[in-house]
């Protein structure tokens, strides 16, 4: 499959590292160029691109910097992609440490992949954000393995979600469906399952065990 990554850093790094392992056609992207990303390149396979390129004919488009940096993307990011794609948000919102306040999450109440969604122009499935980077090479397992770990992944457009859940099981991970959207403060930053390093049912248990008040540490 033709996968455009947008952020090598933690996160897209080792998404790219997994991804071409299993044959997938990435294309990758940083803020700097493709010239900063030979080495990536070299030892992956990956094609180092342009942010603006890096969606091109893509049925998934991962998007995976900085919140503070969603809004530097440039325009017309998706252009291109196949049809039908689906876009994947790890993101996570860190006001005090890396992002600054951002009102409209903090006032308005969006969910930080609501408030993503609004500056790509395009809705995501919210993924991998409570995942530990390092997990996405060292965790694999196959299907059934009673040591897979679960991530929760959160969408309103189903199809584009099934996409990513069947790319995730073949990443080597269970999924818990954790509902649209507006339900993805359930796995946000503090909440009982980010960070959570268990199977399908410890998951869903700490989803529904989340509290939608934003956590005071996680204001800005
Ligand atoms: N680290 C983790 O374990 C982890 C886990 C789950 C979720 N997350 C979340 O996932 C997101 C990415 O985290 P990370 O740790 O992978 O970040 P990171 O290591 O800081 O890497 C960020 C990447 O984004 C790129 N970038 C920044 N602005 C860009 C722009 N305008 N256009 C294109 N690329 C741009 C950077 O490129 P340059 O280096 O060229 O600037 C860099 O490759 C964050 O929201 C984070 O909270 C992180």
């Amino acid at each position: 499959m033709k996968i455009g990554i947008i952020g090598a850093g933690n996160i897209g790094g080792n998404l790219t590292r997994r991804l071409t392992a299993l044959g997938h056609d990435v294309s990758v992207a940083n803020s700097r160029g493709p010239e900063t990303l030979t080495a990536l390149a070299q030892e992956t396979g990956a094609t180092a691109v342009t942010a603006a390129e890096a969606a091109r004919g893509a049925e998934i488009v991962v998007v995976t910097v900085p919140l503070k940096n969603v809004p530097d993307l440039p325009a017309g990011l998706l252009d291109g992609a196949a049809e039908g794609f689906a876009v994947i948000d790890t993101g996570n919102y860190y006001p005090r440490e890396r992002d600054g306040r951002i009102d409209a999450i903090e006032d308005d109440g969006l969910t930080e992949s609501r408030w993503t969604e609004r500056r790509i122009g395009h809705p995501v499935i919210k993924a991998f954000n409570g995942t530990y980077a390092q997990d996405i090479l060292d965790r694999p397992r196959p299907a059934g393995d009673p040591e897979r770990l679960a991530l929760p992944v959160a969408g309103d457009d189903a199809a584009a979600k099934e996409k990513v859940r069947l790319l995730i099981d073949e990443l080597g991970f269970d999924t818990v469906d954790a509902g649209g959207i507006d339900d993805s403060w359930r796995q946000q930053p503090d909440t009982p399952v980010y960070g959570l390093r268990e199977g399908v049912d410890a998951v869903t248990k700490a989803l529904s065990e989340a509290s939608p008040e934003r956590p005071e540490g996680f204001r800005g």
